[in-house]
């Protein structure tokens, strides 16, 4: 073999394996990056992803769930891991039901979609404990986050069992598998800042024990802004767009965009406007961005304890495109699927050339990506808050209305604006089906001192550390004996009681009559009662029934944070002056007498007598209810209503949904809610003035079709007579459009009508229209108004196309109501249609 023969063979030899190479990737996929995007498969790509937390929705809501997300222009679902989900004591792991990580990943799959998987494994996201379990804490040595033995061996442990279960199901994208991205520890930045050197030797441990794992998809570090090599540090915020990564050859990533907030006790419930997320992720991408995540696309329910301290609610709604129950949040939903498809459409001209900026005005601004080949995108943002803007660019003009983005995929038409919604939007309600159970109560006791207590000292002990987080609840009791020649007894005048507490709830008894309850608060959850008790002459029995409300899920060294009543306990007004009672014995009961009988089960519940009909506990401190019922016809999602009780927690079939409080009201002022301007989180709240969380989502694959079994425990009084089932149903649907495709962004290449589209959900049927104006209208989907000018035949087209079908589409065009009823006014046509 010559030379020249043994250079071909060679050179053939090498491209077979090249071959080979290029077939195995295509077979089994890569994700690498570059300054501009995440290549999958050696393809840029324009990335939307949104969070679905699996545990807080059930395996039978994910398909749906996914597929919503899928319809909603999604290419990727993000999820955190949840450690104490999994692990709930060492070694000892739980990958079933609502935990059944590898199930929801395949089902992501089997979608089409990929996974963005935060192995953390320490998460935050309101979750108890920011997804630690409680045993780490009390690892000997033990310190959280930081460049410590203990933690670190815990962490990496956690870490490669994830990753190796993933390499076993092939789920990683070089296996085939959806996962394209991984996610090691979340937002540690802002601690490295205050911790120093061992923080940072931690980061660079974390980075390189997770890349040493070999997945073969990158890895990221969201708010780390020193993220070693080759991680990609991304942003977390209401708004990324002014993000850089910090090498040039990472590609802008924006892991949360905040859908909304979370919902406290005691806090009003966030919103944040459709128009102002859209502009948000136009402003992110128009920049340069090629990831963005929805934070949260589905919040779902922190059902049983697993929501965090501070007075965390139980619904995790977010106000996301996707409801807590699986509803669409509209016009959330479609106005955000509408963006994903514009930017899709400029995908080719976004990933290939950087942006030429411009600025035709005062608080104006063009970007445009023109491509050689002749592919050009444009941005044409209005950052003026107050005003609409028309803007020449090319041959047109645009009308742009305040803080908004229009979108124009080939330079021309605008084919999207972001403060213009043009999908439907929806008017949910809460109906009641069944409101009147038939209950059954027991009363428990409040426990107090005896001679067999078991757990004894001479001092106040943290919660947590006596409970384990088994329980919110611990009892603490103690003895006080009082002299016949106390002054107090000739007086009247009672002794006062203090009690210090770093939280969260604490019910006070004296002799088992109830004596007081007090709260913290999210802003400062310690707490201090003070009231003057009734006590007797000779033993008294002093109980303390102190409740946690989740531990806390973030912040410097959460770990060491209490719970509890740590004092000190005094009582003042005796004739010694104050006596301190925080160093006398004191005897301690975990959990409740009902928890430790189950009395949430059927079996359970057969261990205490209860009483029914009038005889019934009404207000009542410390009051177990059950009964039974039928689940009602219907396939729509089922709540409870437990406007009428105050604070405790709610079993069906054994399913703990949750921690109710809806006695907890809503703090603070809501006011008005413009879309435009920086929105904050205190900004368009909600629900001031009632209570924080009302409904309690259940599940509907937990009701059996007869004989549920409903069990309320009231911590602090309340009537059952007024808990009702409800089911959540939409009872309208809007349509609230301007009558040409973005009024007066193509003013020069003539106007194109639009259409209002009318949805009912399936099984359902407009019934009538309760409101239909074409020219000037004002108000939201279920408060629409007619304005100054309205044409008098709104209602004839709605009528004739939509009643008796489940959709429908009116043109929204003069002629089709009688006539232009304001010319020369930019008019919209607003209709609302009921479904039933
Ligand atoms: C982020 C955090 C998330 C979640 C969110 C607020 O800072 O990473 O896990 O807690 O805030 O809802």
């Amino acid at each position: 073999m010559g030379s020249q023969d043994l250079m071909e063979s060679l050179l053939r030899g090498k491209l077979s394996i090249l071959l080979l190479f290029l077939w195995v990737c295509a077979a089994t996929g890569s994700v690498t990056y570059d300054h501009k995007a995440i290549l999958v498969n050696g393809q840029r790509r324009i990335l939307i992803s949104g969070s679905i937390h699996y545990p807080r929705s059930t395996p039978q809501m994910w398909p749906d769930l996914i597929q919503k997300a899928k319809e909603g222009g999604l290419d990727v679902i993000q999820t955190y891991v949840f450690w104490n989900g999994h692990e709930p004591s060492p070694g000892k792991y739980y990958f079933e039901d609502r935990y059944d990580l590898v199930k929801f990943i395949k089902l992501v799959q089997q979608a089409g979609l990929y996974v963005h998987l935060r192995i953390g494994p320490y998460i935050c996201a309101e979750w108890n404990f920011g997804g630690f379990p409680v045993w780490l804490k009390y690892v000997p040595g033990i310190v959280f986050r930081t460049d410590n033995e203990p933690f670190k061996a815990a962490m990496q442990n956690f870490i490669e069992k994830i990753v190796s279960m993933m390499k076993a199901e092939r789920l990683f994208q070089t296996q085939g598998g959806p996962i394209i991205l991984s996610q090691i520890e979340n937002e540690f930045g802002p601690m490295e800042t205050s911790i120093g050197a061992p923080a940072i030797a931690y980061t660079k441990w974390a980075a390189q024990m997770a890349v040493g794992l070999n997945t073969g998809v990158p890895w990221i570090m969201c708010k780390q802004e020193d993220a070693p090599d080759p991680v990609i540090n991304t942003c977390n915020g209401f708004y990324c767009e002014n993000f850089t990564p910090n090498k040039n050859y990472k590609p802008k990533m924006w892991t949360e965009n905040w859908t909304g907030w979370f919902t406290e006790f005691g806090g009003a419930v966030p919103r944040r406007p459709a128009q102002d997320l859209a502009f948000s992720v136009a402003r992110f991408v128009q920049n340069g961005g090629s990831f963005v995540n929805y934070y949260m696309y589905h919040g779902g329910t922190n059902f049983g304890r697993t929501s965090s301290g501070r007075f965390k609610a139980t619904s995790y709604d977010f106000d996301a495109p996707i409801d807590e129950y699986g509803l669409l949040n509209e016009p959330k939903w479609g106005h955000l699927r509408d963006l994903h498809k514009a930017i899709k459409l400029c995908e080719p001209a976004l990933l290939s050339v950087d942006p030429t900026v411009s600025w035709p005005g005062n608080n104006l601004e063009v970007h445009v990506f023109k491509e050689k080949s002749g592919a050009c995108a444009a941005f044409l943002a209005n950052y003026d808050t107050k005003s609409s803007a028309t803007l020449t660019f090319g041959n047109g003009k645009y009308d742009l209305p305040p803080w908004s983005i229009s979108i124009l995929p080939d330079c021309k038409t605008a084919v999207f604006n972001t403060a213009r919604l043009g999908s439907q939007s929806s008017e949910m309600k809460m109906i009641a089906v069944n409101s009147g159970f038939s209950w059954q109560s027991y009363n428990e006791e409040p426990a107090s001192s005896s001679v067999d207590d078991q757990i004894t000292a001479y001092s106040l002990w943290e919660q947590i550390n006596v409970t384990r987080d088994s329980t919110d609840y611990l009892w603490y009791m103690t003895d006080v004996n009082i002299n016949p020649n106390e002054g107090f007894i000739k007086t009247g005048q009672s002794p006062l009681l203090t009690v210090m507490s770093a939280g969260h709830v604490l019910h006070v008894f004296i002799n088992s009559q109830h004596s007081g309850t007090v709260y913290g608060a999210s802003s400062s959850p310690k707490l201090t009662f003070s009231d003057r008790v009734n006590l007797r002459v000779g033993n008294n029995k002093i109980s303390l029934l102190s409740v946690a409300v989740g531990l806390p899920n973030g912040d410097l060294h959460f770990e060491t944070w209490n719970v509890g009543v740590l004092g000190p306990v005094t009582l003042d007004g005796l004739n010694e002056g104050i006596r301190d009672l925080s160093r006398q014995k004191w005897s301690y009961k975990i959990g409740l007498k009902g928890e430790t009988l189950n009395l949430h089960t059927i079996s359970g519940s057969a261990s205490v007598e209860w009483v029914q009909g009038s005889l019934i506990a009404k207000n009542q401190p410390l009051t177990w209810y059950k009964t039974t019922f039928n689940t009602p016809a219907g396939n729509d999602p089922w709540a409870l209503d437990m406007s009428s009780m105050g604070k405790g927690q709610v079993w069906i079939n054994g399913h703990s949904i949750g921690r109710h409080w809806p006695g907890y009201i809503a703090n603070g002022e809501c006011g008005e809610c413009y879309y435009a301007g920086t929105y904050t989180k205190t900004k368009c709240r909600t629900n001031c003035g009632e209570p924080s969380q009302r409904w309690y989502h259940v599940p509907r694959s937990w009701l059996n079709p007869s004989e549920n079994y409903l069990v309320v425990f009231e911590e602090f009084g309340g009537d059952p007579a007024g808990i009702s089932l409800v089911k959540r149903t939409t009872a309208s649907v809007c349509a609230d459009i301007y009558e040409t495709l973005m009024t007066g962004q193509m003013l020069d290449s003539g106007n194109v009508n639009t259409k209002a589209h009318l949805l009912c959900p399936p099984g359902k049927k407009i019934s009538h229209i309760k409101f239909a104006s074409y020219g000037l209208p004002q108000g939201n989907c279920g408060n629409f108004q007619e304005g100054k000018c309205h044409a008098h035949k709104s209602y004839n087209a709605p009528q004739r196309s939509c009643i008796g079908k489940q959709t429908c589409m009116v043109t929204v065009a003069p002629e089709v109501f009688g006539g232009d009823p304001c010319p020369g006014f930019a008019k919209k046509f607003s209709v609302e249609a009921l479904c039933s």
